[in-house]
Formats: structure tokens, C-alpha cells, sequence
């Protein structure tokens, strides 16, 4: 790699197909039996994952982008490299003979919720050597996506995932995580991962999660409870915010500095560590430290009146947030392009092809785009609503 990058996003990629369904879900499933032929339609292909996704957002918003994955020489694997190339993405991938490319069949029947077929091939296998630390160095700001569907990366209590980042942060760079959600019940939901974010966060500046998985990995019994709570219904309507507050204090006790915690149509939760722990940030510090020291603030959503498909939403926000963190905007505006960026995900069906320009996404929000409600900071104590960004403040905020 020889260009500067303002970000590099490493980690998970996959090649997705999604073909074209016919007639209602219901229809599909009467149809999709052993010994039959279902007529389907073209199919949609594109590159997957947070290392695309991510990547090709912070391309759309104007961020000099490098990426690091893992691909074989297979088909998919040669399908992905294209793709990134032609986008000027294809930096520092690893192409690995002997193991197949990591790939997805979406089987999105209307009207019914979707079901993934996910092979994970070469993202099991990627490890520190994959990073290119030389290129990481030269970087701003460093970004992973997804550990729980990388084998070497979560097993052992994420022993690689630790080691990444620790070195992430020897050569300098800003450190950036999410995470995903894994199955509770296969061996990345049986990992300790609490214990791997106690081990990971002291070097990881933006911790990017979602709420859900959040839960998960550091409070299992609120977890549990509010999936019970939910039935079939989104969990994020049974959560408190009392629930997000403990797990986003652990977070930062074990030391990550920034913590949102994604939260779908409700927007973001927002904590961050006092002025006295945001040492460190490394190459890409923000512009501002008074601003970014002890606060907690939720961003509603932007509404969005059609959703299309959440596909990618996370990855998108992400791309939005890190495309606002590397301009040295304010941390209440990084959230908000954060949201932006994920309600123009939302608004098509793929990943990446709702996100606009970075003109177009300010114009949106500076517009005065309307915001979704946000029921469980609304009646709860000691939240004060902003009536001119319409951004909550919380009891703990330090600029409230
Ligand atoms: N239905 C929606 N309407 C408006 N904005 C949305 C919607 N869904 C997501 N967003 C925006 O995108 C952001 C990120 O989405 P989300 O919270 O679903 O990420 P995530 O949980 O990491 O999801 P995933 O990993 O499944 O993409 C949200 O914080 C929100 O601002
Ligand atoms: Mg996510």
C-alpha cells in the first residue's frame, strides 16, 4: 500500500448473493421442499461485510479508504478483488490459495423476514499477519468489523483480536471496533467475551457496537430477559435505559474512550470516558477534547417513512461516523452523520448504494431532517431534550 489512508477498515468480507423471489414467503416455503424446482429471478451480487460495506461508505463520504481482508482464489474470491478494484479499494487483501472466499445466500422472500446462508472460509483464518502494520501505521484511524464470525479472531477468548489491537495501537493509529451478534448457542456465543473485551478495550479509542449485542457479550442475564420480553417483536423496544447505561459503563471501565452503542430506529446511545482517561488517542485525536470528555447523549433516528432493508445499516453508520471523527467535527455531529448515514442505508435494499455524497448528507441533516422518538430516554429521569439539535442529554452528561 502506498497512498495515506484516512481510515483502514480490516477484518470480515464476503461475497453476497440474493436472488430474486417470487410471490409471498409463504408461497416460497410451500415451495422450497426436497425434490422441487423453484423458479427464482436475477439474482443481485455484491461484495459483503464490514471491511466493504465500511469501506465503500467512507468512499462515498470522501475518506481516503484502504482495506485488509482475506479472500481466496476462487471465484468469489477473484469477484470480490474486481469489484474492489474498480472502486480503487483493493489495497492490502490477502489472497490465500487452498481455502474458499467467505460468501452469503440471502433467501429474502417478500413479506417474511430473511435467512442468511453464510460460509465463513477465509475470514476463519485471518490473523495479525493479515494486518499490514506498516499501512496501519501511516493511517488515521484503524477499523474492525465483526470478531464473532472470524474463528481465529474470537476463539481463545479473542487472544488474536487483543493482539491486533495492541499493536494497532504500538504503531499510533486511532482504534475503532464493532461487533456482531453471534448465535448464542455455537462456539463464538460460547466464547467468554466479556473477559475478551476486558482483555481488548484499553486498546480500542471507538468502541462502535450495537446495543443488542452489547447485552450480550457483557450483561447475558438483561439479555436474556429482554429477548424473552420481545417474543417475536424487536428487542430494542423492551430495552431500559438503565440497560445500556451499565453495559456502556463497563465498556469503559475496561477501557475504551468513546462508546455508542447502535440501537436501530432509535438511533444511538452515546458514553464517553472523563477528560483524565482520553489519553492516547493516537494519530487522529479529536479536534476538541473538552468536547468529547464525560458525556452521555442519545441520537434519535432519523425517520425514514419506507424501509427498504436494515442490511448493512450498522456498517453504514459506522461509515458516517468515522466520516465526521476524521474531518475533527464535534462529537454531537459525528453522531448525527452517523444517523444519517444509516437512515440512507436503510432507505435501499443492498448495503451500500442508499449512502450519498458527504455535500448531500450534510444538506440532509442541516435541512432539518425529522427525528424517530426515543421512548426510553422520553420517560426516563433526568433526560433533557435539545430543542435545537434534537439530541438528548443525560443525567450524566458534563455539558448538559
Ligand atoms: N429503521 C431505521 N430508521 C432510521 N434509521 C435507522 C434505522 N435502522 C438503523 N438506522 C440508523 O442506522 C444506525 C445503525 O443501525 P443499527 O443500529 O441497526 O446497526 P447494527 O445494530 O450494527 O445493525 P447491523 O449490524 O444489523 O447492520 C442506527 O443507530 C440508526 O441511526
Ligand atoms: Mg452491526
Amino acid at each position: 500500500m502506498t497512498a495515506v489512508c484516512d481510515v483502514i477498515v480490516a477484518g470480515h468480507i464476503c461475497f453476497d448473493v440474493i436472488p430474486r423471489l417470487f410471490g409471498s414467503g409463504e408461497d416460497f416455503f410451500r415451495a422450497f421442499k426436497p425434490g422441487k424446482l423453484v423458479d427464482i429471478g436475477e439474482p443481485a451480487v455484491s461484495t459483503g461485510g464490514p471491511v466493504s460495506n465500511t469501506g465503500i461508505g467512507l468512499l462515498k463520504l470522501g475518506v481516503r479508504t484502504g482495506l485488509m481482508g482475506k479472500v481466496g482464489t476462487d471465484f468469489f474470491g477473484k469477484a470480490i478483488l474486481d469489484r474492489l478494484r474498480e472502486m480503487g479499494l483493493e489495497r492490502s487483501m490477502t489472497v490465500v490459495e487452498g481455502e474458499h472466499t467467505s460468501y452469503t445466500l440471502a433467501i429474502t422472500p417478500p413479506g417474511t423476514d430473511r435467512i442468511f446462508l453464510h460460509s465463513r472460509g477465509t475470514n476463519n483464518t485471518f490473523g495479525c499477519e493479515d494486518v499490514n502494520f506498516d499501512a496501519v501505521a501511516a493511517a488515521r484511524v484503524f477499523h474492525f468489523g465483526y470478531p464473532p464470525l472470524m474463528k481465529r479472531i474470537y476463539e481463545h477468548g479473542a487472544a488474536e483480536l487483543t493482539r491486533i489491537f495492541r499493536r494497532a495501537k504500538e504503531v499510533g493509529v486511532t482504534t475503532s471496533l464493532d461487533m456482531a451478534l453471534p448465535d448464542p448457542s455455537s462456539p463464538a456465543g460460547r466464547e467468554d467475551w466479556d473477559a475478551a473485551l476486558r482483555r481488548t478495550l484499553p486498546f480500542v479509542d471507538l468502541y462502535l457496537p450495537s446495543g443488542e449485542e452489547t447485552l450480550f457479550m457483557l450483561d447475558r442475564p438483561t439479555f436474556t430477559r429482554r429477548r424473552a420480553e420481545a417474543g417475536h417483536a424487536d428487542v430494542l423496544d423492551t430495552l431500559h435505559i438503565e440497560d445500556l447505561q451499565t453495559v456502556a459503563d463497563r465498556a469503559l471501565a475496561y477501557g475504551a474512550k468513546v462508546v455508542v452503542l447502535k440501537c436501530g430506529h432509535l438511533g444511538m446511545y452515546l458514553r464517553t470516558a472523563p477528560r483524565a482517561a482520553l489519553a492516547g488517542f493516537g494519530a487522529c485525536p479529536p479536534a476538541d477534547l473538552g468536547n468529547w470528555a464525560g458525556r452521555e447523549l442519545w441520537e434519535p433516528a432519523f425517520h425514514v417513512e419506507d424501509v427498504a432493508s436494515a442490511t448493512g445499516s450498522g456498517d453504514s453508520a459506522i461509515a458516517g461516523f468515522l466520516a465526521a471523527y476524521v474531518r475533527g467535527l464535534s462529537l454531537e455531529e459525528c453522531l448525527k452523520y452517523g444517523c444519517a448515514v444509516g437512515a440512507f442505508n436503510v432507505m435501499a435494499f443492498d448495503a451500500v448504494s442508499g449512502i450519498r455524497s458527504w455535500e448531500e448528507t450534510t444538506a440532509a441533516i442541516r435541512r432539518g431532517w425529522p427525528k424517530n422518538p426515543v421512548p426510553l430516554v422520553e420517560r426516563a429521569a433526568g433526560w433533557r431534550r435539545d430543542a435545537t439539535t434534537v439530541t438528548w442529554h443525560g443525567p450524566r452528561d458534563g455539558r448538559a
